[in-house]
């Protein structure tokens, strides 16, 4: 038998984002050891790409902001398919774990009375975004890092998880492997939380980097977990169109919450003619009043472009579709416009967009303050995923939880922008201390060396086969993402998703077989090979689920189904391991909401 490294934590956090590092800190905090393993490097985190703010209704802006405005925008923003209990927690618990994060050292831009200041941002009634100009995510995930640091937890950087071990039906640590030695290593735990991040790397365009390959997902699946919402993928309505290498990288909603407009190549403002009959009351329907509400005057309506990302991402598709795309395949953001309106234009621009503006000015030439941008839509985010308890954050298998974007409920059918920092924050806290509790409660148990042996073998696979007409695992990779981008992407019909399913099932026969070469230090292809079951695991789960789903709700849009339906809107759709291996999709009725949350949702209406 071999004779593996073997580490041991009470809590093991699986992913170094803002939810893993935040539930690392709660769970250590609480007096168990913490272990933490990342895929990357600490630090490197797709946290940093939501750039905008941390909704967190702290009213410093607008005093009439309150947890139930929060509550009801996020509700609606998500169709009413979210987990309520999961929006009531988060919309309550943001603004104190915005205002926790600051004592910690994030260094917020402020207002002029020196209170964090806090954008506008799409499906947000009032000014909500706590921000650091456009890199909030990262002011976030330093703030976390420097403060974890000193908790004493054990940072286990550039491994993979390749299963989660488990006694009988109780999790008890995972089987990985380090990156750079291809060492493999046993990690035992009480108690494991999931805060691997999303999907984005199963599309061809995507703000997310080479980390987002469904791994939390998967491994949670694999383990027996139910998976939920998972037709619900977020398409960002702005990542960059041009040049091909930095396509899909995102451009962050701050710019529109600063007053950037979206126009066609006519130059006219396209939004403007698709406001949807519920937004309608709040939409400006003219330039000035949009402008007006940009500038902080409370009685004028936001803009168009500040409408939620599904309906922008549409809209953006469409203009692109009939022909009133820019040169590149795009449509224009223009944030220039706004020198005619402010004094110093140039350097106001620049104040809030510093990222925008260099990464445009050094990625594409493009300078901001004085052209518009070419940006499409990109893959950016997950709203589905691992089913878990609202309160604890652990999912349907015992010792497993899970937190942020891996996990599954606050968001529906559609999150709004800013909400995932709240959300890892809140539940990422929410996490740690209920794993930390957990895991006091219970006893170490044996690992099963049947299950570790398994799993070596079949990561070693790649290996072995035979050299000739087997697929490298690139090209699978790649056909993968072309296929789901295709076919089930932001406008989705049954006939090719039908199609999608064939090919996956097919791409599931290939990614058995590819051969990779070399040995297992620093070997990029072996890594890539041992990503594919999770990405067609996911990809798999995001089409049976859109298939199941005959109505268009939020970020899942059918061709064929155009309209929503009633009946559909009180399920959830969900997919699990059968025993045979094959995955089995269910409808799951949503809980009804206490009548105070109802009375809420209605008041605000
Ligand atoms: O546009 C953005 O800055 C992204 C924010 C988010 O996804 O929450």
């Amino acid at each position: 038998m071999p004779d593996y490294q073997t580490l041991e934590h009470d809590v093991l956090v699986i992913g170094a984002g803002g939810a893993g590092l935040r539930a690392a800190i709660e769970a250590s905090a609480a007096g168990v050891s913490v272990g933490m393993i990342c895929k990357s490097l600490l630090g490197k985190a797709h946290t940093v790409m939501a750039e905008g703010g941390i909704a967190a209704a702290l009213a410093n802006v607008d005093d009439r902001d309150s947890w139930r405005v929060h509550f009801a925008d996020t509700m609606r923003g998500g169709q009413y398919v979210n987990n309520w209990r999961m929006a009531e927690l988060h919309a309550k618990e943001a603004p104190d774990r915005v205002r926790e994060l600051e004592a910690w050292g994030a260094c917020f831009d402020r207002t002029p009375d020196g209170r964090i200041l806090q954008r506008n941002f799409g499906g947000h009634r009032y000014p909500r975004l706590a921000h650091v100009g456009d890199r909030t995510g990262l002011e976030m995930i330093r703030t976390l890092q420097d403060h974890g640091i000193h908790q004493g937890i054990d940072v286990h950087m550039e491994h993979t998880v390749l299963t989660l071990l488990k006694d009988g039906e109780r999790v008890v640590g995972v089987f990985a492997y380090d990156r750079e030695r291809g060492r493999f290593k046993i990690f035992r735990a009480k108690a494991v939380v999931m805060a691997t991040g999303g999907i984005g790397r199963a599309y061809k365009i995507t703000s997310n980097s080479w980390e987002c390959t469904g791994d939390g997902l998967a491994l949670a699946y694999d383990a027996g977990a139910e998976l939920i919402d998972m037709e619900f993928v977020q398409f960002h309505p702005t990542g960059m169109v041009w040049p091909p290498s930095v396509c899909g990288i995102l451009v962050t909603e701050g710019v529109r919450g600063e007053g950037g407009i979206l126009t066609n190549k006519e130059g006219k403002r396209f939004m403007f003619g698709s406001i949807p009959d519920n937004y309608k009351s709040q939409t400006a329907d003219n330039e000035e009043e949009g402008w007006r509400y940009c500038q902080g005057d409370k009685q004028a309506r936001r803009p168009p472009e500040l409408l939620t990302r599904d309906h922008v991402a549409r809209c953006i598709v469409r203009e692109i579709k009939e022909g009133r795309g820019s040169p590149h395949g795009g449509v224009f953001l223009d944030i220039a416009w706004i020198k005619s309106r402010v004094p110093n234009g140039e350097e106001h621009i620049k104040k809030k967009l510093p990222s925008m503006y260099h990464q445009f000015k050094q990625l594409a030439g493009v300078d901001i303050t004085r052209e518009a941008m070419e940006v499409g839509p990109t893959t950016h985010y997950m709203m589905g995923g691992i089913h878990v308890n609202a309160d604890t954050q652990m999912s349907g298998v015992s010792g497993l939880f899970a937190a942020g974007e891996c996990a599954s409920g606050i968001n529906g059918a559609n999150r709004l922008g800013g909400n995932s920092l709240s959300d890892l924050l809140v539940f990422g806290k929410r996490a740690g201390e209920y794993a930390a509790k957990y895991a006091k409660e219970s006893k170490s148990s044996a690992v099963n060396m049947a299950q570790v042996e398994a799993a070596e073998r079949s990561a070693l696979e790649p290996f072995e086969r035979a050299s000739g007409s087997a697929d490298g695992p690139y090209q699978v990779q790649q056909e993968l993402q072309e296929l789901m981008q295709n076919l089930v992407g932001i406008v989705r019909q049954e006939d090719e998703m039908v199609c999608a399913l064939d090919g996956l099932a097919k791409l599931w026969k290939r990614a058995a077989q590819v051969k990779v070469y070399g040995h297992r230090e620093y070997n990029p292809g072996w890594h890539t090979a041992i990503d594919l079951h999770n990405l067609l695991t996911v990809s798999e789960g995001i089409t049976r689920a859109a298939i199941e789903r005959k109505e268009s709700r939020g970020a899942h849009f059918r061709e064929d189904f155009q309209n929503k339906d009633d009946a559909l809107g009180k399920l959830n759709i969900t997919v699990r391991k059968a025993a045979d291996g094959t995955m089995r999709v269910d409808r799951k009725s949503i809980p009804d909401m206490p009548s105070e949350l109802k009375q809420v949702i209605e008041e605000m209406k």
